[in-house]
Order: C-alpha cells, then sequence, then structure tokens
C-alpha cells in the first residue's frame, strides 16, 4: 500500500507505518486520518502482522490537527458532522501492539496520536504539547483524558492550560515515553522493540494488550476480574501449553498463535 498520506513497509511479522504527508509537520487532516484508519484496521486483520511501529517524518511525528480546516468549521458542522471522531476512532480501536516512533514535534492531535499508541519511543529532540488552548480550542483526542493518566494532574494541567510543549526528557521522567534515544535511532529502535513484541504469541499480545488497557478504563476490582478471567482464557491456547513446555525443555518457543 502506498498513497498520498500514509506509507507502509514490512519488517517481518512488524509493520512500519509511516506519516508522510506533502507539508512534513503532518498536519492531521480527515483525509490523512481515514487513510491511516484504514491501514491499522487492515494491519489489525492481517494475520502476518504482529505488532505496529508507527511515525512521521524527521521533522514532525505530527503537528495536530488541520487548523485550515478549523479555522473555517462552525459549530453546527462540527456537532452534526462529530467531526473526526469516526477517524480516529478507526485508529484507537486498533487491537495490536502500536509502538509510535516520534521525531520532532508532537504537538495538539499529534501528542494524542502518540498516546493513542502503547508504547511510545522519543527522539532526544521531540516536543510533546496540547497547544490548542492557544488557538481557542480544547484537546479533542485525548489530551484532557490520556494525558494526566500518563503525567499526572499537575503536569497535564500545566501543559493544556498553558499550551506549552514538554522537552523528550520531560516526557520520560513523567512516563509520557519509554525510552529517548538518539533522532536518527528513532525509527530502529522503535522497530526492535516491537520485534521484541511480535516474537510473541499472537492471541496473548491481543489479551495483554487489551487487560493493560483496563487499568486506565475501569476500576481495581473489575480490571482484575477482566486480567483473571483472561489469564484462565491462555490454558484454552496450544501457545500457552508451547510456551511452558519450551522453558522446562530449555528451548525457544515455536508459537502457532492459536
Ligand atoms: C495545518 C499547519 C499546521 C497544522 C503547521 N502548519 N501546523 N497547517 N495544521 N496543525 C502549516 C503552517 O501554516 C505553514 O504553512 C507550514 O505548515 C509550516 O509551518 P510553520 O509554522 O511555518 O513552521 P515552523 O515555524 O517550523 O513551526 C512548526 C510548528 C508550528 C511549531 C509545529 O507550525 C505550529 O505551532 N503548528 C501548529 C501546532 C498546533 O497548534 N497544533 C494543534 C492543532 S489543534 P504555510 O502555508 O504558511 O507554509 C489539534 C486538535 C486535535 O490538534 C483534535 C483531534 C480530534
Amino acid at each position: 500500500m502506498s498513497d498520498a498520506n500514509v506509507t507502509l513497509q514490512r519488517h517481518g511479522a512488524v509493520a512500519l507505518v509511516t506519516l508522510a504527508s506533502q507539508n512534513t509537520l503532518n498536519p492531521l487532516t480527515s483525509a490523512l486520518m481515514t487513510e491511516l484508519g484504514a491501514a491499522l484496521q487492515a494491519l489489525d486483520h492481517d494475520s502476518e502482522t504482529r505488532a505496529i511501529v508507527l511515525t512521521g517524518s524527521p521533522r514532525a511525528f505530527a503537528a495536530g490537527a488541520d487548523i485550515q480546516a478549523m479555522a473555517g468549521m462552525t459549530y453546527a458542522h462540527a456537532v452534526q458532522d462529530n467531526y473526526l471522531a469516526a477517524e480516529w476512532q478507526a485508529v484507537s480501536a486498533l487491537r495490536k501492539p502500536l509502538v509510535a516512533a516520534v521525531r520532532g514535534y508532537a504537538l495538539g492531535g499529534g501528542c494524542e496520536l502518540a498516546m493513542i499508541c502503547d508504547i511510545v519511543v522519543a527522539g532526544e529532540n521531540a516536543l510533546f504539547g496540547q497547544p490548542e488552548i492557544k488557538l481557542g480550542l480544547v484537546p479533542g483526542a485525548g489530551g484532557t483524558q490520556r494525558l494526566p493518566r500518563a503525567v499526572g494532574k499537575s503536569l497535564a494541567m500545566e501543559m493544556n492550560l498553558s499550551g506549552e510543549p514538554i522537552t523528550a526528557t520531560q516526557a520520560l521522567a513523567s512516563g509520557l515515553v519509554s525510552r529517548v534515544v538518539a533522532d536518527e535511532d528513532v525509527v530502529d529502535v522503535a522497530l526492535s522493540v516491537a520485534q521484541s513484541i511480535a516474537r510473541h504469541s499472537l492471541p496473548v499480545l491481543l489479551a495483554v494488550k487489551a487487560a493493560t488497557a483496563r487499568a486506565f478504563e475501569t476500576s481495581l476490582a473489575e480490571g482484575l476480574a477482566y486480567e483473571r478471567s483472561a489469564f484462565h482464557g491462555c490454558f484454552a491456547l496450544n501457545d500457552q501449553r508451547e510456551g511452558c513446555e519450551a522453558f522446562l525443555e530449555r528451548r525457544v518457543p515455536h508459537f502457532d498463535h492459536r
């Protein structure tokens, strides 16, 4: 697949999806988000893919939603069309592990897109921010919800209310990203993180992602009940038997993803 805004490369069981709009700041237009959602949904249904890396250009992961389009937007249009909701839903509904490789700006919707990803690897010069307030806007895809869950109330409030970005170092200290590496190594490191995920059993990867996501969506009691049920469910899998037997036989497991 190759089109104007999104490109796809395969690295074995890992897919590398690159935002590649003509403007290297990658404004998240409706067209780009629709293409991205379609690409990710296709990979979610592709039995050969077990992990996905999402990256942008060296200049920007993405500089946010399309300000050109929003400049002429009315409330009636936004609410009647449920502006950007369906496009973003397709991305956040992904069931497979998604690793963001962030270089440069991750602002507004760009920061929110990174936060939809399960793991964020950042380049040393990456900047994360929610500048919507400067445009007279409330963040629209998780800035007020995922950001406080990731970095805590005080820093999230400061970022959302001031609109000023934080550096990769601050993002690492606050838990927004899992690693900071040299800018030129970001994609390779993200691919290697994704490869270390993709060697495991696909049904177990899906279950671990779904269960871990519950930690941010439900009460502790409900999350623990979900986890226990997912744990018990693993005993229906060939891969559970193979994983345990391989450990006892001191060999690498050969998962058949069933
Ligand atoms: C549309 C954008 C854009 C955006 C930049 N451009 N960001 N166009 N949407 N989000 C355009 C500029 O208008 C300009 O076009 C060209 O890209 C280059 O931008 P410059 O500002 O000249 O580049 P630079 O000086 O390098 O500054 C880079 C930047 C700045 C710091 C990233 O562009 C910036 O602050 N962008 C806006 C970031 C932002 O506010 N994001 C939040 C958007 S709201 P021309 O034609 O003049 O060359 C949002 C809501 C999410 O994301 C809702 C989700 C549902």
